[in-house]
């Protein structure tokens, strides 16, 4: 659990994926053919074969803030970068690149709570001295830290670093590799899988699976959802941006039997993976998509449970080995 630690405390909001990116290139480097940077910042690693083209994707970057104004007394204003509810960021620690630190609040007049009646306070006395450390377009991501509990561990950026860490470790652990594999680490995600329609328009893979969190039904009182904790990696038949491919269905669920992997099934009325914008890319692309199954998606202390997280490391080492 060390690398999913070390991947977890990365500092990486979308579109400012240079620290992730250093680090997972160095992982992946021993154990593939060729790892570069495409324009848009997706990382491609490749194991070179001559069979079909075979490619899995784990988005790298997290959710975050974006300043957007600084007032008279340093309070900062700031829109999300990716889905942030304000129930998910409410009196939670912020930081910036720089490390300056902050907490999200809100106007203590508002009863119905939203992003626009919430500021960042970084302790500042005035404008002059927050602007000293923060500039309107500076980032920040959750403040929190990797942390075991139980059978499970909790961090941020959870999502999707838990599917960035069951990549590398099947890349790692596969024996075979009959498939001319494409190992991606994608950027901007959370915008709407916009390093996804790039990094597969250039690889034009066969098969694109992608690797992602999912949400649970397990919690008190949660929405009805097939997917619980422990249970294993889920296979995902459908979200909002994607429909799963029959090809992709076999081969998800012929590896998880072969190897004797539990696995649940899921149909999502919403939510979206790189599955979605691979499969409409080029000529069209064969997908699917594995979920971690994961509580409080998007707040600050995603929940996953270590047997899934090894289950999907699992299921994806016996996919690379079986191919297309
Ligand atoms: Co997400
Ligand atoms: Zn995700």
């Amino acid at each position: 659990m060390e690398l999913l630690k070390k991947l977890t405390r990365c500092w990486s909001p979308s579109g400012r994926e240079d620290n992730i990116r250093e680090l997972i290139a160095a992982e992946m480097e021993p154990y593939v053919t060729d790892v570069y940077t495409d324009p848009m910042g997706n990382l491609i690693c490749r194991k070179k074969g001559n069979g079909k083209r075979l490619m899995f994707a784990a988005h790298m970057d997290e959710i975050g803030f974006m300043v957007t104004n600084i007032d008279d007394k340093g309070f900062l204003r700031f829109v999300s970068v990716g889905g942030i509810s304000a129930h998910n960021c409410v009196n939670r620690g912020v930081i910036f690149e720089n490390g300056t630190r902050g907490v999200i609040s809100y106007e203590k007049t508002v009863r119905d709570l939203n992003l626009d009646k919430m500021y960042i306070d970084i302790g500042a006395a005035d404008r002059a001295e927050a602007e000293k450390k923060v500039s309107v377009g500076d980032m920040a991501g959750y403040d929190e830290d990797f942390a075991l509990m139980g059978g499970c561990a909790s961090a941020k950026s959870m999502d999707d670093r838990v599917g960035c860490y069951a990549l590398i470790k099947a890349v790692q652990a596969a024996k075979t590799c009959p498939n001319d594999l494409y190992a991606v680490f994608t950027v901007q995600e959370e915008l709407g899988l916009r390093g996804a329609k790039t990094a597969s328009f250039n690889v034009e893979p066969d098969m694109g699976i992608a690797i992602d969190v999912s949400m649970v039904g397990d919690t008190p009182e949660s929405a009805k959802h097939s997917l619980s904790l422990g249970k294993g990696p889920g296979v995902k038949l459908k979200d909002a941006s994607f429909i799963i491919h029959p090809k992709a269905r076999e081969f998800m669920l012929g590896a998880a039997k072969a190897a004797e992997i539990p696995y649940q099934l899921e149909a999502a009325a919403y939510g979206g993976t790189d599955a979605g914008a691979i499969h409409l890319s080029g000529g069209g692309v064969p997908s699917g998509t594995i979920s971690v199954p994961t509580r409080y998606i998007h707040s600050p202390r995603e929940v996953v449970n270590l047997a899934d997280v090894e289950n999907t490391v699992r299921l994806v080492t016996k996919m690379i080995e079986t191919g297309i």
